[in-house]
């Protein structure tokens, strides 16, 4: 009964140690870089280093060698890493595209500037810059720099580089023409509730459903202090490559749901049409306990972004999120079971296991309610439930007994759902001791981390009603 049983088979998680945000997301020559927050010494955050994998597909990842170690001087945090093309940092040799990296280097007086390494050969080893670093506020808590290209007012490329202020929940903008030398362009914020830091901002463009020009969105995450409690936001703004406007700087959306999705930002380079962000699933409030051994901390699905326009009567843009077209052509395409019932009126259950993708779309009917036992054993499932009245969406922790580790671990996670539709559409994934919900088409996520008996693998599809069942259709795929 180790805690490997409930390894994830289809979400990153390394081989072993500690591992928090997700760094550096890369696209190269077809391969999808992620770096992470990695202490190669041990399963607790400490020493901070970049982890590296790739991966095809961004659901298959191979693990290779540390990328960037602490040194005695430094511990490497969060930030990102861009493909050079144009060589304008002059770290690449001829027909060479660097890959440069900009970091948060910690000093051991904790002071946090950004400084850079590059690799010239896709990844795999990295060099320091000598003139590290390369941004310095002498402040304690400057971090997470993303950079990206962006032009200016007058149309001329250059790169653009957001970061925070943690403490003063402020962000922070920069442009640069040589990833070398840096100049201040605006800022954003304070806003939202104060005891709050501001942590791994990033800041893209996305494009709308209806084909207008793409709106900038601001992600943000938010850390509780002192006692944390993590979540991640996103605004939809304007950006003219200097100055970040948010339509409702007080409007914070969340970016998902559940207690576990932190730290997300996107990859860099990829097309224009494909924003995609992987998350952290995890929180500050108990990733130190997680009773997973010998590796801790594991990376969320990837999420490609899309903004819907507004409906004709109400609210702004909505984000949805989908997977990518690459990472469901390598899902499997047949199903391992399926259920077609005009009238599900009780329960129906499925030996599943513990590592499945499950389809379901419900007609809702008189039904009061519809939903599904995820992970379910004797005394214990995560219970996904949608209340047809109220259109609240939840998913519930609080039964399994390996979930006791922490005081505040069981819970359950709510969104409501827009609309009036008498159909709902669920693509949930069970990946040992995740869940994710992708709700709505992907207007609503739920990302929530789980620890269940070694048994507790069956799936039951439920309705209550009082009038005419729902209907169901559902499709599962075991994902080994
Ligand atoms: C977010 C964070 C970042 C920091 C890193 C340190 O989870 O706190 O702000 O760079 O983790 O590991």
């Amino acid at each position: 009964m180790t805690a490997e049983t409930s390894r994830p088979s289809f979400h990153f998680a390394p081989r072993r140690n500690w591992m928090n945000d997700p760094n550096g997301l890369v696209l190269l020559d077809g391969e999808y870089h992620l770096f992470f927050q990695y202490n190669p010494e041990g399963e607790d955050w400490g020493n901070m280093s970049w982890g590296h994998a790739t991966s095809t597909d961004l659901l298959s990842w191979s693990e290779h060698e540390v990328a960037l170690p602490y040194t005695e001087e430094e511990q490497v945090f969060s930030g990102s890493v861009v493909a050079d093309h144009g060589n304008t940092s002059g770290f690449g040799g001829p027909g060479a595209t660097p890959l440069v990296a900009i970091y948060t280097s910690v000093a051991t007086d904790a002071r946090q500037a950004q400084a850079l390494a590059y690799s010239l050969d896709r990844g795999m080893t990295w060099s320091r810059y000598e003139g590290n670093p390369v941004l310095d506020r002498a402040s304690t808590a400057f971090r997470d720099p993303k950079v990206f290209r962006a032009a200016d007012r007058d149309g001329r490329e250059r790169w653009v580089m957001v970061a925070v202020e943690a403490e003063d929940r402020l962000l922070l903008v920069y442009s640069s023409d040589d990833l070398r030398r840096w100049t201040f362009e605006s800022s954003f914020g304070p806003y939202g509730d104060e005891g709050v830091v501001w942590e791994c901002p990033d800041l893209f463009a996305v494009p709308v459903d209806d084909g207008s020009p793409s709106r900038w969105v601001l992600v943000l995450s938010t850390n509780a202090v002192p006692v944390p409690d993590s979540a991640s936001y996103s605004f939809v703004g304007r950006f003219d490559g200097h100055t970040f406007l948010a339509d409702d700087p007080e409007h914070w959306q969340p970016l998902d749901h559940g207690p576990d999705f932190y730290a997300a930002v996107s990859f860099d380079n990829t097309p224009a049409a494909q924003r995609v962000i992987l998350g952290w699933a995890d929180n500050w409030r108990y990733a130190a306990e997680v009773p997973t051994v010998p590796w801790r901390g594991m990376m969320s699905l990837p999420r490609q972004l899309e903004l819907e326009s507004p409906q004709v009567g109400g609210g702004g843009f909505r984000l949805v999120q989908r997977l990518p077209e690459v990472t469901e052509r390598a899902l499997p395409g047949e199903p391992d079971w399926s259920h077609r019932s005009d009238r599900l009126d009780g329960r129906l259950a499925f030996d599943a296991g513990q590592h499945y993708r499950c389809r379901m779309v419900w007609q809702l009917g008189d039904a009061t309610a519809v939903g599904a036992e995820l992970l379910a054993g004797p005394g214990e499932s995560v219970l996904l439930r949608f209340d047809v009245r109220t259109r609240e969406l939840s998913l519930d922790r609080s039964a399994p007994s390996r979930n006791g580790f922490h005081p505040s671990f069981r819970e359950s996670s709510t969104v409501t759902l827009a609309g009036s539709s008498s159909v709902l559409d669920l693509d949930v994934f069970v990946d040992g001791c995740l869940v994710e919900v992708f709700a709505d088409q992907g207007a609503a996520t739920i990302t929530m981390q789980s620890f269940p008996a070694p048994d507790a693998g069956t799936l039951v599809l439920f309705a209550e009603s009082t009038g005419a069942p729902a209907g169901v259709s559902a499709e599962c795929f075991r994902i080994p």
